[in-house]
């Protein structure tokens, strides 16, 4: 037997037991002529006491940190305790040492708190993932994907699993390929969902599908994105969005309860898509706060100002945030930049300090009329700042948005402690692309218009609405699905309206059509991004932080050196050879 208990197990009731435990060295320290060992596994530390009389005294001595051991001995009641520690009150008195196996001196340390670089960390992410903040965060994931398979389960939802080598069907982002050795010049795709099978499914009869599935897009990352990621995936048949919407609410509603302990109230609230991005400037809203965006052309209709002038005079907008603090150069310059990120021309502010006098970018071109009527709409008689960007609408609302989103950071004003979760309904059912110079599926071509849109959608793109719905949570898309065509003819107006034409219709989606012919209960379903719900459940930084074995920040493994070159033989194979 290797040990008769965890390392964070014994309490005072155990005092006189001879036990055995096995674990890392935490930490190793002499004391007064005597020395201590921190043992540690998994489920906590254990102080292990070492006397003068031990027999084995020098070879404790030795012991490092980060070295194996297994160690007997007998349970005693400590003379100072440790309340911060579930074991503080007991220590063993050390009679017996194995040690397993030595530790060289780790290139980070094991410990909640570390400076260690992100590459460092994933180059040595098995020592990473001993750190017990990092080993508490994958326990949560673990407790979170089997309450939700249990909540599902419980709902008569059924487990399927879809492939992973696939035909590659656009969705929205890259494809990964993998070309196929027995069909020389033929490649699989990797799944970028389950789109397509969920539907599949569904139309074979299983009503309620759910997987929690690993999907593979190859987009630029950023720290709530990684090429491959988890989704819990669903669908269900003969269901309109309502359904939808219950099913996912009271997961959460359970998830949340049984996870943290933490009562979430519902209906969660809904937005229209429309108001988020005129409010917010984001189709994911963080509404822990306020600080909303406001139109202001009214005030400025007789104004001296050259640039809003022109702005109005070409049916543009401005619109602007008030923060009730005084914002500072340095982060002013920071928020320019965020603002001109997002395409935007200039970040304008006015700030009225603390003395009642009026600074800023524009200050001088903004009458104290204009100035007056702003005070009034924002019902702001103190001092603040104001920010201001003007010009195209949807460019003024994304600028704006984000400069929003950094006041936030800069000032605290989210309470880690609130979940707000938020449903954006109402969506556009398309998005003109500038580049490709033609609309393009809002969500993916299988979901269905709202049922006013249904005669029209093809011939009024830029009105079409989508019985689509995201759901949010502190800012984060966390999960978004919707009703799904069930009738081949508007699929067909579908693609028509996306600008297929009928060789690559029927080439790409000809076998996903076929099926439509067969008998199809109207569906639809969602998938929620499983790596962002731990990631903002656990208070983390970055979905990285979530994931046991993620890529870094530019789409690398530093751990296994992945991508890497492969030898000639193993591309001759493939009939695949390198272009110089
Ligand atoms: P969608 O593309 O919105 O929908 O994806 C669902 C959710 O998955 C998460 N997500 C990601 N998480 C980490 N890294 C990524 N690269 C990444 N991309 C997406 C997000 C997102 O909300 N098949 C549809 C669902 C449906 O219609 O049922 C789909 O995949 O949290």
């Amino acid at each position: 037997m290797k040990r008769t208990h965890t390392c964070g197990e014994l309490k005072i009731n155990h005092v006189g037991l001879e036990v055995k435990l096995s674990g890392w060295v935490a930490r190793n320290r002499r004391l007064g002529g005597m020395q201590f060992i921190d043992l540690r596994d998994r489920y906590g530390i254990t102080q292990i006491i070492v006397n003068h009389d031990f027999a084995d005294y020098e070879l404790a001595n030795s012991l490092r940190n980060e070295d194996v051991i297994t160690i007997t001995g007998t349970v005693v009641e400590r003379k100072s305790k440790n309340p911060q520690l579930p074991t503080g009150d007991i220590e063993i008195n050390l009679t017996n040492l194995v040690v397993i196996s030595k530790a060289q001196t780790t290139p980070l340390i094991i410990d909640d708190k570390t400076d260690a670089l992100e590459d460092v960390r994933m180059t040595y992410r098995y020592l990473d993932l001993r750190r017990p903040v990092m080993q508490q965060k994958l326990f949560l994931r673990n407790k979170v994907i089997h309450l939700i398979r249990n909540y599902l389960q419980s709902k008569d939802f059924i487990d399927v699993e879809t492939p992973i080598l696939n035909k590659s069907t656009p969705e929205g982002a890259r494809d990964f390929l993998v070309p196929s050795r027995q069909h020389p010049h033929s490649f699989y795709a990797l799944p970028q969902s389950p789109q397509l099978f969920k539907q599949l499914l569904m139309l074979s009869g299983f009503d309620r599908y759910f997987q929690v599935a690993k999907c593979f897009r190859d987009e630029d990352l950023r720290s709530d994105r990684q090429p491959e990621f988890t989704q819990l995936d669903l669908e269900m048949s003969f269901v309109d969005k309502e359904d939808i919407i219950a099913i996912i609410e009271g997961l959460f509603s359970y998830v949340m309860k049984e996870a943290l302990d933490i009562e979430i109230n519902t209906p969660f609230i809904r937005m229209d898509y429309d108001q988020a991005i005129d409010e917010y400037g984001s189709d994911k809203p963080d509404t822990r706060y306020d600080l909303k965006l406001t139109t202001v052309n009214d005030l400025f209709t007789a104004t001296e100002f050259k640039i809003f002038q022109d702005v109005l005079k070409n049916n543009g907008t401005i619109k602007a945030i008030f923060i009730p603090q005084q914002v500072d150069k340095k982060q002013i310059e920071e928020l320019t930049r965020i603002a001109q990120q997002n395409k935007a021309q200039g970040l304008g502010w006015l700030r009225l300090n603390q003395n009642q006098e009026w600074e800023g970018s524009i200050n001088k071109f903004v009458s104290l009329t204009e100035k007056d009527a702003l005070q009034k709409i924002f019902n702001s008689k103190e001092s603040g700042t104001y920010f201001f960007v003007s010009g195209d609408y949807q460019i003024v609302c994304q600028a704006l948005g984000a400069v929003r989103v950094q006041l936030a950071k800069d000032f605290n004003l989210a309470n880690p402690n609130q979940f707000n979760f938020l449903w954006i309904v109402n969506w556009p059912l398309f998005e003109w692309s500038a580049e490709n110079q033609r609309f393009e599926a809002a969500h993916h071509p299988f979901t269905s218009p709202t049922q006013d849109y249904l005669a029209t959608f093809d011939c009024d793109q830029a009105n079409a609405r989508a019985d689509a719905y995201d759901i949010v949570l502190n800012g984060y898309e966390i999960g978004g699905g919707s009703i799904r065509i069930h009738r081949n003819d508007i699929q067909e107006r579908m693609f028509k309206a996306l600008s297929l034409r009928e060789e690559e219709i029927n080439d790409k989606f000809g076998w996903f059509l076929n099926a439509f012919n067969y008998g199809v209960p109207p569906h639809g379903g969602l998938a929620l991004g499983l790596d962002r719900i731990i990631m903002l459940l656990t208070n983390s930084d970055s979905i990285r932080d979530v994931i046991a074995f993620p890529k870094n920040a530019s789409g690398l493994d530093p751990m296994t050196n992945s991508p890497s070159l492969v030898g000639d033989e193993q591309l001759a194979e493939l009939g695949i050879k390198y272009q110089k």
